[in-house]
């Protein structure tokens, strides 16, 4: 089975957990645009969605989703993304499409994030995917010297403006055994819009794609 064919599996699955009659929150990525995909495809439907960026917000338009502004949206129940790893207390590391900022924005108004992924996602510690970081442009360089001191080594994500007008280092060689730790440290340098680590707000639920189906991993 190719990882194609794994998120379109995952992507599937997940269309039950679109709550009926309610805002439903979907992240980025090619996992989400799958899952965008089977929701036209099966004709579900959705009340109303707020979306983590321009593309997936183009993609629900185009199936017929209304998507309304999270200033206009109360907190609702169900957020649904990818992410690029996963660790076994569903810690994530997400931004790999560059949407991390609006991707955390969406997650700290749901109750539950539902991750969506391909076996290839689980890790056993974070850090083996570079955390990207999402910095005003001004503040770069120096957001970069702090994150050295930090054991990493974040290079300028090339030809890659966020939404939001920004720039991403992606910091390379990181072992990261405190996810919550390390992002409340990288989340006060001055200049940082977003950390791409995904802990104080973890998943509740991982989806996650295998040749023998979906499995559910549930937060106790
Ligand atoms: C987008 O910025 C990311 O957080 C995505 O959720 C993540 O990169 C996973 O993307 P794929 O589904 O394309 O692997």
């Amino acid at each position: 089975m190719t990882q194609d064919e794994l998120k379109t599996m995952v992507a599937k699955a997940a269309l039950e957990y679109i709550p009926q009659n309610a805002v439903l929150g979907v992240g980025s990525g090619s996992t989400v645009m799958k899952f965008i995909e089977q929701i036209g495809i099966n004709k579900v439907a959705v009340k109303a969605a707020v979306s983590s960026s321009n593309k997936t917000t183009a993609a629900l338009e185009a199936i017929g989703v209304n998507v309304v502004d999270p200033n206009k949206t109360e907190p609702y129940e169900v957020y649904i993304d990818g992410a690029d790893e996963v660790d076994p207390n569903f810690n994530m590391i997400k931004g790999g499409g560059a949407c991390l900022t609006r991707e955390k924005i969406l997650t700290s108004m749901a109750q539950k994030f539902i991750c969506i992924v391909d076996k290839s996602k689980l890790v056993e510690t974070l850090g083996k995917f570079p955390l990207p970081v999402e910095v005003i442009p001004m503040a770069r360089e120096q957001v970069a010297r702090t994150l050295r001191t930090l054991g990493g080594d974040p290079v300028l994500r090339k030809d890659c403006i966020t939404d939001n007008g920004c720039e991403i280092l992606d910091v390379h060689g990181l072992h990261i055994t405190d996810p919550v730790a390390l992002e409340q440290k990288i989340n006060q340098i001055p200049g940082v819009v977003t950390v791409g680590l995904f802990a104080t707000k973890g998943a509740d639920i991982v989806l996650y794609a295998t040749e023998e189906g979906v499995k559910v991993l549930k937060r106790n």
